[in-house]
């Protein structure tokens, strides 16, 4: 018997496979839809404290080798938030991801939001939203108090999620772990833009955006490595998992669950069960009995 299913953060996932917070979970149909295409777990769309409509079109370029998004947070607040989810059960893992300008704001979030929340993701890196994200959890001493004020607020567990946008994502994750985080997850998105050279302006009407997706996938190997290296609490890896060897790959270096968010832009819903069926049937043939059995074996 091969077992895919993983325990992290004390919680039981189906699979190592959850759906990232990005262009495909703002709604409760979406998370559903997500399970039940294979995913084992679901991240929301970012929420803040006020409704945000996000910027405006367009907010996402498709290119080669993935997407610059620049969407802008669109979200309905946590009051918002909460509506739209009640009267829903879900019989997988959601981990609610919480965005604010301080300290006391994601605290507050995490507060009104842990009765539906099975953890907490703080997204300490969105690249181009003012005042938020990436401006934010570029400085270590920010990431180190937004997650102490959570730890803080609630019981749940809580997942710091990581810039790449600065020279060594390692930093951020030490603070992280120090502030009590229960797991780091990485990559957001990279600093990027596209240019209409006919129009000759920037085609986001953001102008700068993030990118993701293929093109990404070894920058974020390369993230998870260095953290699964440096850390003892969990590094879930982000960014650019597309295939079965993706996943394995993140896995091996040190992984101990996935997120996929573009690939389910780019191929589909069923990229979760592909993604599965490749993890199992690898580690059927090199003998492995269960995901967790790799996890950071390309680290020693
Ligand atoms: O690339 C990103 N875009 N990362 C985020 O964290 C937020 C998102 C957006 O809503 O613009």
């Amino acid at each position: 018997m091969t077992k895919l299913s993983i325990n992290l953060l004390g919680i039981e996932f189906e699979n190592p496979l959850i759906l990232a917070s990005g262009i495909n979970d703002k709604v409760p149909e979406q998370w559903i839809r997500a399970h039940e295409e294979g995913a084992g777990g679901v991240v929301t769309k970012s929420i803040g404290i006020e409704p945000r409509k996000g910027y405006d079109n367009p907010t996402i370029v498709e290119l080669p080798y993935g997407l610059i998004n620049a969407m802008g947070l669109p979200n309905p607040g946590w009051k918002g938030f909460l509506e739209m989810a009640e009267g829903y059960t879900f019989d997988f893992p959601l981990i609610v991801s919480i965005f604010g300008g301080t300290p006391e704001e994601f605290a507050f979030l995490a507060e009104k939001l842990s009765d539906v929340a099975d953890a907490f993701e703080l997204n300490l890196s969105c690249p181009h939203a003012k005042g938020y994200g990436m401006e934010l959890g570029q400085k270590p001493e920010n990431v180190y108090e937004v997650v102490r004020a959570v730890k803080d607020a609630t019981d749940k567990p809580v997942i710091a999620k990581l810039t790449p946008n600065i020279d060594d994502i390692t930093k951020l994750g030490l603070v992280a772990e120090k502030a009590g985080a229960d797991a780091v997850s990485a990559i957001n998105t990279l600093k990027a833009i596209a240019i209409d050279i006919y129009a000759r302006r920037p085609i986001l009407s953001n102008r700068v955006g993030g990118y993701s997706g293929p093109g990404v996938k070894p920058v974020a190997l390369r993230a998870v490595y260095d953290l699964a290296r440096t850390l003892d609490i969990p590094v879930i890896g982000i960014g650019g998992i597309t295939t079965w060897q993706d996943a394995v790959e993140f896995l091996l270096a040190g992984a101990s669950a996935l997120q996929i968010g573009t690939a389910v832009y780019i191929r589909g819903w069923n990229v979760f069960r592909e993604i599965n069926e490749g993890i199992k049937r690898y580690l059927e043939e090199e003998g492995f009995s269960s995901v967790e059995e790799i996890v950071g074996l390309a680290l020693e």
